[in-house]
């Protein structure tokens, strides 16, 4: 039973850690969120509230911290699980910042384990991505495909992250790695979804406030790329299948008999959807106009990529319910609520 099984999860405010908060809820888990608020805010702490109806226990602070981290296991008590969302995750500006983002993704990292095996914690899921296979040689991607050049100092920290994780295993945990691909839309009730700040580097929340008039048109960075209509290729997963894949993970350790073990898995639908048929869907799903006008290539876009989702379908039982319609019309009422259009 998963009843009263406490399960820390870092980056709990947060756009799929908070969505993940209402599934290990919804599973009998007894969640406690760490946050220091650097990319959330108390949105989808108080999203979380309305959806179930409990408020989640949180502590404010950073994952690099061991002190703190110290602070929050010895105040929760005895621990069942963590999942690991807290990390920054825009490539862009990890560009422009990547001592920020190994100080960050691969320190929090350090910190976490530390305290862990200091408190006897073994059980562990880690935010991985499909970043980290760069411009795999064949697709779909199954979990054999090695890492290429990272397009990104986030997709670097992301193969750094891993190769920590693969080295440390057997030193007393039993980790899980989800390689997430895009993760998209919002919960069905309108009341959680992704919180943006500034202008949005990823596509369905600029086609969301471009539909809201936020934005005045979407750019498509490129279409002469080597795929049926030209623009890039991607799978986009829902992300309350995504939250439900990581309870199906932590439910998978805790079953395991072995002390120590070190499971990657892919973390998407199957499915490869183009830029502009993902357009396409958001306009025929929501009735709404999407002015956009063709630009050129984003720097680092990996032209095509969607998952072999095969492993983790047969090993954790799971697979996705929701489809890329379902997503976007999620996002869409999500959109129309944060900004109180009709
Ligand atoms: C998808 C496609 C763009 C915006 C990144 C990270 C990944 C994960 C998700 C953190 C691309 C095109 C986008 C726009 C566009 N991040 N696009 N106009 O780049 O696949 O993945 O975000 O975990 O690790 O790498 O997602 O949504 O930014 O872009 O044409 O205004 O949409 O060129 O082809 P991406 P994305």
């Amino acid at each position: 039973m998963s009843s009263e099984k406490k399960i820390l999860v870092t980056g709990g405010a947060g756009y799929i850690g908070a969505h993940t908060v209402v599934e290990l809820m919804a599973a009998g888990y007894d969640p406690v969120v760490i946050d220091n608020f650097a990319r959330s805010d108390k949105t989808l702490l108080d999203g979380i509230k309305a959806v179930t109806n409990k408020p989640v226990r949180f502590f404010e602070g950073d994952c690099c911290d061991r002190d703190f981290l110290s602070k929050v296991f010895k105040a929760v008590g005895p621990i069942s699980g963590v999942l690991h969302f807290a990390a920054l995750k825009s490539v862009g500006e990890s560009v422009e910042k990547p001592l920020e983002y190994y100080k960050n993704n691969v320190g929090s990292l350090l910190s976490l384990l530390e305290v862990m095996r200091e408190n006897k914690v073994e059980d562990f899921i880690f935010s991985s991505s499909c970043t980290v296979y760069g411009q795999p040689d064949h697709i779909p991607v199954d979990e054999s495909a090695p890492f290429k050049k990272a397009e990104s100092p986030y997709g670097s920290t992301k193969q750094v992250c891993e190769k920590i994780l693969e080295d440390s295993y057997r030193t007393g945990f039993r980790i899980i790695s989800l390689r997430y691909f895009n993760p998209i839309g919002a919960h069905p009730s309108a009341l959680m979804g992704e919180v943006p700040i500034g202008t949005p580097n990823n596509l369905v929340p600029y086609i969301t406030q471009t539909a809201a008039g936020v934005r005045d048109k979407l750019t498509i960075f490129g279409n002469d790329y080597n795929t049926p209509d030209g623009t890039c290729i991607r799978d986009f997963i829902h992300v309350v299948d995504l939250a439900i894949a990581h309870v199906k993970a932590m439910e998978f350790l805790a079953n395991q008999t072995e002390k120590n073990l070190y499971e990657v898995f892919n973390l998407g639908t199957g499915v490869g959807v183009s830029v502009l048929q993902l357009i396409q869907k958001f306009i025929k799903v929501t009735g709404v106009k999407l002015p956009y006008v063709i630009g050129s290539r984003r720097a680092g876009d990996i032209e095509k990529v969607y998952a072999d989702p095969s492993k983790i379908n047969q090993t954790l039982k799971w697979k996705t319910k929701y489809t890329v319609d379902d997503s976007l019309l999620h996002a869409w009422q999500w959109e129309k609520k944060i900004r109180n259009l009709e």
